[in-house]
C-alpha cells in the first residue's frame, strides 16, 4: 500500500511539480528503499532537467564580522572569543582573480553583517566582473535598497539571502534582533532588481518540525527561487544553542530531493554544512537533486576564523587543494564541471 502511494505521489510531483503539505509531511517520513526511491527519482529529474554539469561557485569568505546574533551561529556579535576580520578590497580582487584561475565561472563573495562600505563592494563588482569572465554572487545580509541597486548596477548577477525558517514565530525565536517581515521584503526587492535569487535553510533547527519544514518547502516554491541553499544545523559551542543536537543527513537529503522535485530547474547546492557533518554529505546530496558545489577560495590564513560552525572542512586546505578536491569528487560520481557560468536557465 504504502509503496502504491509513494509512486503516486512521485509520479505527480514530477509531472507537475506540486505537492501538498500533508505529501510533503509524506515524503519527510520516508525510511528505507522508500526514501531511496525519492532521492533516485530527484536525482534522475536533476539529470533530465540540468543534465550531468556541476556549476562550481568559488567562495570568498572576505570578513567574519557581523552586527547580528542569530543564536545557531559562530559568528554572532557576542561571541567574543572569535578574532575578526576584514579583508581590502584589493586583497578580495586578487583572490577572485586566483579562483577565476581555477576555472570558476562565479565568485561569491559572503560576509557577515559587516557594515563593509557599500561603495567598495561596487568598486570590487566592477573590477571582478573588468578582470575575469566569472559572474558574481553576493551573499551579504540585510542591506538597504539603495546599495543592491548599485550593486546590481555593477553587474552583480545574483544574491543569497537565506531564510533559515519560514516559520514566523520561529524566526524570532532564533534570531531575537531581526525582522521576518523585513527579510521577506529584502528577498522580493532582489528579485525585483533583477537579481538571480537564492534562499534556503539550515535543517534541525532547535524548535523546527516537520510542518515547519513543510512551510519552508512551500514557500521557496511560492517564491519560484533560482537558488536554495540547505545544509544540517552543526551546534556551535560558543552559541547558545551549544547543547543541542546537530541536523540529520538524512532530512537534509529529504529536504534537498523534495526542493528538487518542486523546483525542477533550481540550482541546489551540496552544502558544505552537509560535507562537514558528514564524509560523504556532499556525494548523498549530488545523487539526490544537488547540482552545484561551492568550493572555498578565501586565503589559508583566514578559513579558521570563520567558524560559522565547528569542524568545518576545508580550513586547511588551499583554493587549489579544494579545487583538486572537488574535481576529484565530480569524476568519481562519473560527473562532469561546468565550463560555463551557470545562470538560472529560467532566465535564458
Ligand atoms: N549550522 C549550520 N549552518 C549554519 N549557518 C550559520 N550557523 C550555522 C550552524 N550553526 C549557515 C546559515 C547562514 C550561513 C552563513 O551559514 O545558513 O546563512
Ligand atoms: Fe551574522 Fe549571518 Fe551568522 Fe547571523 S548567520 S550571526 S547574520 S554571519
Ligand atoms: Fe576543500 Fe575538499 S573541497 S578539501
Amino acid at each position: 500500500m504504502a509503496e502504491t502511494s509513494l509512486s503516486r505521489i512521485l509520479e505527480k510531483v514530477t509531472s507537475r511539480n506540486q505537492l501538498s503539505g500533508d505529501e510533503i509531511i509524506y515524503l519527510l517520513q520516508l525510511e528505507g528503499d522508500d526514501l531511496k526511491q525519492l532521492l533516485n527519482q530527484a536525482d534522475r529529474v536533476r539529470a533530465r532537467m540540468l543534465g550531468n554539469k556541476i556549476h562550481l561557485r568559488g567562495i570568498i569568505e572576505f570578513s567574519n564580522n557581523c552586527r547580528r546574533n542569530c543564536k545557531y551561529c559562530g559568528l554572532r556579535q557576542d561571541n567574543l572569543a572569535l578574532p575578526r576580520y576584514s579583508l581590502a578590497a584589493e586583497e578580495i580582487v586578487a583572490m577572485a582573480g586566483q579562483g577565476a584561475k581555477l576555472g570558476y565561472r562565479t565568485i561569491v563573495l559572503q560576509s557577515g553583517e559587516d557594515y563593509y562600505d557599500a561603495e567598495k563592494i561596487a568598486w570590487i563588482i566592477r573590477e571582478i566582473k573588468g578582470q575575469t569572465d566569472s559572474a558574481i554572487t553576493l551573499c551579504l545580509g540585510e542591506r538597504d535598497y539603495q546599495e543592491y541597486k548599485l550593486w546590481r548596477a555593477m553587474g552583480a548577477d545574483r544574491y543569497l539571502l537565506k531564510l533559515e525558517t519560514a516559520d514566523p514565530d520561529l524566526y524570532h525565536n532564533l534570531h531575537p534582533d531581526m525582522d521576518y517581515q523585513q527579510r521577506r521584503e529584502r528577498l522580493a526587492w532582489l528579485k525585483e532588481l533583477g537579481y538571480q535569487v537564492g534562499s534556503g535553510n539550515i535543517i534541525g533547527l532547535p524548535g523546527q518540525t516537520e510542518e515547519t519544514i513543510v512551510q519552508d518547502l512551500l514557500l521557496f516554491k511560492e517564491l519560484d527561487l533560482e537558488m536554495v541553499g540547505i545544509g544540517p544545523f552543526i551546534a556551535h559551542p560558543g552559541t547558545p544553542l551549544a547543547d543541542f543536537k546537530n541536523g540529520s543527513v538524512a532530512m537534509t537529503l529529504k529536504t534537498v530531493a523534495i526542493t528538487r522535485l518542486l523546483l525542477p530547474l533550481s540550482h541546489l547546492p551540496a552544502t558544505t554544512a552537509l560535507g562537514s557533518i558528514d564524509r560523504q554529505g556532499r556525494q548523498q546530496a549530488l545523487r539526490a537533486g544537488a547540482n552545484v558545489v561551492m568550493p572555498n577560495i578565501t586565503a589559508a590564513e583566514y578559513r579558521s576564523f570563520y567558524q560559522i560552525y565547528p569542524a568545518k572542512i576545508c580550513i586547511n586546505e588551499q583554493a587549489v587543494d579544494c579545487r583538486r578536491c572537488i574535481g576529484g569528487i565530480i569524476a568519481a560520481l562519473g560527473r562532469e564541471v561546468a565550463v560555463d557560468c551557470g545562470h538560472s536557465p529560467k532566465m535564458v
